[in-house]
């Protein structure tokens, strides 16, 4: 498999993901993610720490790419909440870190995070359940947003972005443990599965994301 920084393949990535190459331009643009403050806006909800995973070893395998499939929009709100007022949804408070695959943390990461509403639905004219963020300086992120429901033909999932600045987009999907959907989901892969605990009135999810960098 080639080098990731081999500029041949970067350029041919540039090429064949233009979407991905667009959002990436345009969601730095609206963010001034240089200027950003590291804090994610509000403590942790739930007060429960899940520990890492997958636990991260030195030189460890990327994350798994998926599709982003249909429903992805760039230019998301800037956010780490993306509950909805009157929300009927379970909440679940999503964290983690962005690492490199040497274990670094990735600060200043962009962490764009879209899914399914409480009825299954996207919102595809506006903007409910969907956001971005920036890792602290230690690569961290979290999110305070809901369970999505199933919708026809796949498991419960979130669907997430990551990159590092000027780095490559890494698109890629989060899945839940014990879903019996799981099973019947072609696109499901084990290595995407969150660690997910109870937590108060809602749960807390964790997943670390490794990405194609030293
Ligand atoms: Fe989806």
């Amino acid at each position: 498999m080639p080098n990731a920084f081999d500029p041949n393949r970067r350029r041919l990535l540039a090429a064949s993901a233009w979407g991905a190459s667009t959002w990436a331009a345009s969601t730095w643009a609206a963010s001034t993610w240089a200027a950003s403050g590291l804090s994610l806006g509000f403590a942790p909800a739930f007060g429960q720490e899940l520990s890492p995973t997958p636990q991260c070893h030195d030189g460890d395998e990327p994350t798994v790419r998926q599709t982003d499939g249909p429903y992805f929009k760039p230019n998301s709100p800037q956010r780490a909440d993306l509950v909805e007022p009157n929300s009927k949804g379970r909440p679940l408070e999503l964290s983690g870190q962005v690492l490199t695959r040497a274990c670094r943390p990735v600060a200043r990461a962009l962490v764009d995070l879209w899914h399914a509403d409480e009825r299954g639905e996207y919102d595809n004219s506006g903007f409910r359940y969907r956001g971005h963020l920036f890792t602290d300086g230690e690569g961290r992120y979290r999110f305070r947003t809901i369970l999505p429901a199933l919708y026809t033909g796949r498991t419960r999932h979130y669907h997430v972005k990551v990159q590092a600045p000027d780095r490559p987009v890494l698109t890629t999907q989060l899945y839940f443990p014990d879903e019996p959907a799981n099973r019947r989901d072609g696109l499901f892969r084990r290595e995407l599965v969150m660690r997910l605990a109870e937590a108060g009135d809602g749960l807390a999810g964790r997943f670390d994301f490794v990405l194609d960098l030293r």
